[in-house]
């Protein structure tokens, strides 16, 4: 079920019995020659809409833009500042909590987002807490480390999956939007991770924009099954995160 094809009366019906909600969370930014820009808010999305579809599940709209500096050098990129993209976060939970939702859950596309997302959930759980109030639990999970995704990962691309302009993100993104695969000749597997600073400097490090990844081994077929993969573990994920009492998984550790 889906926020966005919701009526406000459906959306407050379904919370009599379920105060949980998916919202995917990417970035706008260059994914090398042959990765689409907004790859990490297109993964995220078509994720969660399959989790959507799959389980009774409400999902959110998507947070398309994110903390994404270190990529200004490359063309198209657009990043919010922390402090914004914290602002945004917060509004957003705040804005949620105040209609009764208690179970957000974040599906992330961009590990950039992660240390402020966790951030905006402190600046919430700060703002209840003083007011006396009981916070909503809040928690972030990016797609790409559930474990059957982990595993297809490696089974499928091994040492050339790399850290950013992925194979498998790359893949996912030729599965959901196939008349948009790119094609580039690339100088094979990029330069691996070397650090990662401001823009200038990654345009340096990583002159095409990817991070150790040989995405020539991407292909739409790869995608589908990283899909199915990435549907089952948020399910599971959601699924725990909606129904347990608050425990680590809840805090701002990953
Ligand atoms: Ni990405």
């Amino acid at each position: 079920m889906q926020l966005q094809l919701s009526t406000w009366q459906e959306i407050q019906q379904r919370l009599t019995h379920d105060v949980g909600i998916l919202i995917p969370i990417g970035s706008t930014e260059q994914h090398g020659p042959t990765g689409l820009i907004g790859t990490d808010a297109i993964c995220p999305e078509v994720i969660a809409r399959g989790v959507g579809d799959q389980h009774d599940v409400l999902v959110g709209p998507t947070l398309t833009l994110g903390s994404a500096q270190h990529h200004l050098g490359f063309t198209g990129t657009i990043t919010l500042r922390p402090s914004t993209l914290l602002a945004v976060v917060r509004d957003v939970v705040q804005s949620l909590a105040h209609h009764g939702f208690r179970r957000i859950l974040f599906l992330n596309g961009h590990g950039g987002n992660v240390a402020t997302v966790n951030a905006a959930f402190s600046e919430v759980y700060a703002d209840i807490s003083w007011r006396g109030g009981v916070a909503p639990h809040c928690h972030i999970s990016s797609w790409w480390q559930g474990p059957r995704v982990v595993r297809l990962r490696k089974q499928l691309y091994g040492d050339n999956e790399g850290d950013h302009g992925t194979c498998s993100e790359i893949s996912m993104t030729q599965y959901a939007y196939p008349e948009s695969i790119k094609h580039s000749p690339l100088q094979g597997r990029a330069p691996a991770y070397s650090g990662i600073f401001d823009a200038h400097d990654y345009r340096q490090r990583y002159p095409d924009g990817r991070i150790g990844s040989d995405p020539r081994l991407c292909s739409p077929e790869h995608g589908q099954q990283l899909f199915a993969a990435a549907v089952a573990d948020v399910a599971d994920t959601f699924a725990r995160f909606n129904t347990a009492k608050p425990t680590a998984m809840d805090t701002n550790a990953g």
